[in-house]
């Protein structure tokens, strides 16, 4: 509905920007931290642009006290940041390194001292390489007891510090691309194999979300969800049922669990017909329904659009667009089930990624009706080609993706979803795991690109100062 006059948006609305450890920090071996999954799998020839890595990534580990001072003058309320489990437990378990964990006290004691409310993500994919080693990872159930004693070690460092809590970073991402396209670690291609971690992994998350509640933190906790709504091409029946079937097994196979404790029906048949269904063991049920999130933490980046694809001659798997030429994104699907096709009324990135405010505010319907819980949007931002000119980075076409979604969950509030944050990807410029140094999310240039030699400088780009007006003034005038 159009809506005469939008809602403003709450006085603590946390207006914030995020960040992944692996994707910032650098220092891989430094103050006791040991190899993550990540550290290894981009040292596989052909599996990252052009080779690059993290090593170096943008310095963060050295410079965060230059970047919270840039934060505090871009007034940022907010800044998520996930904690790397190897600077922990190098290990994966054993240990405290003390080393690893004074870096961030330091750095929540920094962003605190500046009044930024710190919001940690637990797990941002970096699993340690010895877990890995140990019992294959999210393929062994091992995993659960592991990942809770690393949660709880930051939970009792951080009680009373970080009020809030992001579990795991965008399952979704993690385990299809780990283990059903191959492009994340560990690199596999079984679906079977595909939907048993994802069960492990959901089993981990209600496992961390009952210890913080059992340990009675002051704070709040929840996943982040890559949540792209799933449109129909048209009314055609089929093209409709082709979009259900998308958002049946794409979003709600993940959010109906961490919110109603259960899979979806239709996704679930499809699966055992298929052979493919996880296993569940005793108590695996109960676990899924008694860990309830404290809010919805929503990663939201585009929509996706939908046709129906027969079994006979259907397009099967695709391939992902990481050369940032705009067009190359091959289509995909699942023979019986859909086809993801172009969107005729939307532009697309250079990475084909669709631009879609509206979408944005879809979602926030969508999920507002189906689980009635709060979200907080904890990533959303536009991966782009930035050019410093004279010393400037002139970034228009980002300013126009951020102020139209922003507009969007002013809408959305408005119909009445309730939304307590907003946190841009990405607050400086930083490595894109499968795209190198030239996809830019930030809104602070990091002189730094795929020779991973670059001076590191910070530059705020004009995207910084227009947010630093949109905080200044909770964005009335949008
Ligand atoms: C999300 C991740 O999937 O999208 C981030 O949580 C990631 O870590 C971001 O960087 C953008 O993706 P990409 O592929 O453009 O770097």
């Amino acid at each position: 509905m159009e809506h005469k006059k939008l809602k403003a948006f709450p006085n603590d609305f946390l207006w914030g920007s995020a960040s992944a450890a692996y994707q910032v920090e650098g220092a891989p071996f430094e103050d006791g931290k040991k190899a993550s999954v990540w550290d290894n799998f981009v040292r596989i020839p052909g599996k990252t642009f052009k080779g690059t890595n993290g090593d170096v990534a943008v310095d963060h580990y050295h410079r965060y006290k230059e970047d919270v001072a840039l934060m505090k003058e871009l007034g940022l309320k907010s800044y998520r940041f996930s904690i790397a489990w190897t600077r922990i437990l190098p290990d994966g378990r054993g240990e405290v390194n003390q080393a690893g964990l004074k870096f961030y006290e330091d750095l929540i004691d920094e962003l605190i001292a500046n009044e930024i409310e710190p919001i940690v993500t637990i797990y941002h994919w970096d699993l340690p390489q010895a877990l890995e080693d140990l019992y294959g990872g999210w393929e062994s159930r091992e995993i659960i007891a592991d990942f809770v004693n690393y949660a709880e070690v930051l939970f009792n460092a951080f009680k009373g510090k970080v009020k809030y809590w992001v579990s795991l970073n965008e399952q979704n991402i993690f385990t299809s691309q780990g283990w059903s396209l191959a492009t994340h670690p560990p690199g596999k291609r079984d679906m079977k194999l595909f939907y048993q971690v994802n069960h492990i992994a959901n089993l981990t998350n209600a496992a961390v979300i009952n210890k913080f509640h059992e340990l009675e933190m002051d704070g709040q906790i929840g996943p982040s969800f890559a949540y792209t709504p799933q449109y129909a091409k048209d009314s055609d029946p089929l093209n409709v049922l082709a979009a259900e079937n998308a958002e049946e097994l794409y979003s709600h196979f993940w959010m109906d669990v961490y919110l109603y404790g259960e899979y979806p029906i239709a996704a679930m048949a499809y699966l055992r017909e298929n052979g493919l269904a996880p296993e569940f063991e005793a108590g695996d049920a109960e676990l899924l329904k008694s860990a309830k999130p404290d809010f919805l933490g929503i990663n939201y980046y585009q929509t996706a659009t939908n046709a129906w694809n027969p079994v006979d001659g259907g397009v099967g798997v695709g391939s992902f667009n990481t050369s940032g030429k705009k067009g190359t994104t091959k289509e995909s699907g699942i023979p019986g089930l859909h086809k993801k096709i172009q969107n005729p009324f939307i532009d697309r990135t250079n990475w084909d990624w669709e631009i879609d405010p509206e979408g944005l505010r879809i979602a926030l319907r969508r999920i507002t009706s189906r689980y009635r819980i709060p979200v907080m949007i904890t990533e959303n931002g536009l991966g782009e080609y930035d050019k410093v000119e004279d010393g400037k980075i002139h970034d228009d076409y980002r300013i126009k993706y951020l102020e139209s979604h922003v507009k969007a969950i002013k809408e959305a509030m408005t119909d009445g979803a309730k939304v307590i944050g907003y946190h841009t990807w990405s607050y400086t410029d930083l490595l894109s795991w499968l795209n190198g140094y030239q996809k830019r999310y930030g809104f602070v240039y990091v002189d730094q690109d795929e020779t991973m030699e670059g001076s590191l400088k910070r530059i705020p780009k004009d995207s910084y100062y227009w947010y630093q007006h949109l905080i200044e003034t909770n964005a009335e005038e949008v």
